[in-house]
């Protein structure tokens, strides 16, 4: 993962995955408690594996607070899966 400081305007990169699959051409928004929200896109369970779409109610959670990796399972109807695409947060 690359972080760009928007303070300091300096790049770091961060490299703990954990057991998270490597993620491609998903979609993510950063809640105000500052937990990154992945959505859709690819993944790759192991390094040489196929990448593989991700079922849309598999969410993965970063906490930039806490520099944990956590994963939420979504309900409700079923979501097509996608990639290259976008999403808004709002509050309703
Ligand atoms: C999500 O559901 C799967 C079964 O489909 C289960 O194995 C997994 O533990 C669940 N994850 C969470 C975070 O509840």
């Amino acid at each position: 993962m690359s972080i760009l400081n928007t303070v300091s305007y300096t790049w770091t990169t961060y490299r703990k995955l954990g057991n998270f699959p490597i993620n491609s051409e998903h979609n993510a928004n950063i809640l105000p408690n500052g937990v990154i929200v992945y959505i859709g896109g690819i993944e790759q369970v192991f390094y040489g594996a196929t990448f593989t779409l991700v079922n849309m109610h598999k969410i993965k959670l970063f906490n930039t607070n806490t520099l944990e990796w956590s994963r939420k399972n979504a309900t409700g109807v079923e979501i097509d899966l996608r990639l290259y695409f976008s999403s808004v947060l709002s509050e309703l």
